[in-house]
């Protein structure tokens, strides 16, 4: 399966996803990484791996639906059967998701449907929750709603109330890195297909 990979951040995720790929018998392979900023590490690992690149900042458009346009179109040019977005900061436009809605993945740093948002683990241990995790879901035209495939969970310390969140955040994408290697890895090699809110794989 040929995926394409959107990121906003330090792409740790990508980085499991690009070694992940390294070995054929993973059934993947990432055709591009695309970015809503530049100067990002998601970037440098991608460039490292000799993975070609986009880029598509809102605040270079007129609107919304024009940037929406043009990363659909820079994602359609590399073909994919999936899209991961892994720490891609920015909602996806209509057209993007008229497109692709089914069969794009996220990552989220908190037990959905609790602690939706950009602000999971913050919001999360603001709620004085004893454990957390990371979800990994499809995504649908909601924030963070669509159709759950795997979660990971994570205890909360005492300790972890201390550094706001930080260690707790990294604990958690330990545990994120690798469910959604396997997830991408099982939904490349075997299919899916969404029945109502659960996602069958293989098809
Ligand atoms: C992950 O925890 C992701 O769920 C969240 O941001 C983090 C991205 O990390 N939205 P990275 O860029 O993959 O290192």
């Amino acid at each position: 399966a040929r995926l394409v990979v959107l990121v906003s951040g330090s792409g740790t995720n990508l980085q499991a996803l690009i070694e992940a790929c390294a070995d054929p018998a993973y059934g993947a392979v990432i055709a591009a990484v695309g970015a809503d900023r530049g100067g990002i590490a998601g970037l440098e690992r991608a460039e490292r791996a000799g993975i070609p690149t986009f880029v598509h900042r809102i605040a270079d458009f007129p609107d919304r639906e024009a940037w929406d346009a043009a990363l659909t179109t820079a994602t359609e040019a590399h073909e994919p059967d999936l899209v991961v977005t892994a720490g891609f900061m920015k909602i996806l436009g209509k057209e993007f998701m008229a497109r692709y809605e089914g069969r794009i993945v996220n990552t989220h740093p908190a037990l959905l449907p609790s602690f939706p948002g950009a602000h999971g683990v913050r919001d999360a241990l603001a709620y004085g929750v004893k454990v957390t995790g990371c979800t990994v879901h499809l995504v649908d035209t909601g924030v963070d709603t669509g159709p759950i495939i795997a979660q990971g969970v994570v205890e909360v310390t005492d300790d972890d109330h201390a550094d706001g969140g930080e260690a707790l955040h990294e604990r958690i994408k330990t545990v994120e890195r690798t469910l959604l290697v396997d997830v991408v890895g099982r939904l490349a090699r075997e299919g899916h297909r969404i029945e109502g809110r659960k996602v069958r794989i293989p098809v």
